[in-house]
């Protein structure tokens, strides 16, 4: 893992971007990994800037996403679909069937996560793939306790992940229980990783992630294992090393 350590969340977007800007002017029809939450926004920012400046076209560029929550429509302001256009790719030339996020509102659920490992592996593979982490050392959805090599797979989210999510809805009565997850056999799949955390309240996951032993109580630590992971943490997240 290569550690870098910024003041802020806005530097570490530019950072960041900097990689998946590089990626897809190398091969603009590169696989690219996508994440949701806060932590990637100013990533996310800053390629719409880069992108606005001429800087890299998206136009053959194709995405995955890691999750989904299971339970709200892809039209909830608070689904992850609609996270993704209202924040990237309605702002940049991407082509909509280009952009696939796990779609939770299939009949077959169980088989819709199988031809989602299947699809990635089709394309060719995810050539860069962003993660945050929770605040309990989870990626995506993969909770503590997760097995490292499941692919796709709905899971149960645990209560520490529905509390730290809740600032998102009205209420915690309305937080989704359950979510499709690329699982952690999915996501070591990536040829490359780009791992961000910000704020004093993943200090915790971020020393455990890089300091800790390889243990899928902090799923974030199967990352020591992957070849080519860059870590970028402000100063807060990285106040516990
Ligand atoms: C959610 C997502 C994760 C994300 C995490 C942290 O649970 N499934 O992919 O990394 O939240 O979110 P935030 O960046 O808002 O702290």
């Amino acid at each position: 893992m290569r550690v870098h350590i910024y003041k802020d969340g806005a530097r570490i977007g530019k950072a960041a971007a900097s990689l998946f800007a590089a990626e897809i002017i190398k091969n603009p029809g590169c696989v690219l990994g996508m994440a949701t939450g806060s932590t990637p926004l100013p990533t996310y920012e800053s390629l719409v800037e880069l992108y606005n400046q001429g800087v890299i076209d998206f136009s053959r560029v194709r995405t995955f996403n890691l999750d989904e929550y299971v339970g709200i429509s892809r039209s909830h302001e608070q689904s992850y679909y609609r996270f993704m256009f209202d924040n990237l790719f309605s702002k940049i030339n991407i082509k909509p069937e280009n952009v696939k996020v796990p779609n939770p509102a299939s009949p077959n659920l169980h088989d819709d996560c199988v031809s989602y490992d299947t699809s990635i592996d089709a394309s060719g593979g995810i050539d860069l793939q962003i993660l945050g982490i929770g605040n309990n050392g989870h990626i995506a959805f993969n909770e503590p306790g997760c097995v490292f090599s499941f692919g796709t797979h709905i899971v149960d989210l645990t209560e520490s992940t529905i509390e730290a999510n809740k600032r998102f809805f009205d209420s915690i009565d309305d937080v989704p229980r359950k979510a499709i997850t690329m699982g952690i056999g999915s996501i070591m799949k990536a040829r490359e990783i780009i791992m961000i955390a910000t704020g004093r309240v993943k200090a915790e996951a971020v020393k455990a992630m890089i300091n800790g032993k390889v243990d899928p109580q902090c799923p974030a630590s199967v990352l020591q294992l992957h070849p080519a992971v860059t870590v970028f943490l402000d100063e807060e997240a990285a106040s516990l090393l």
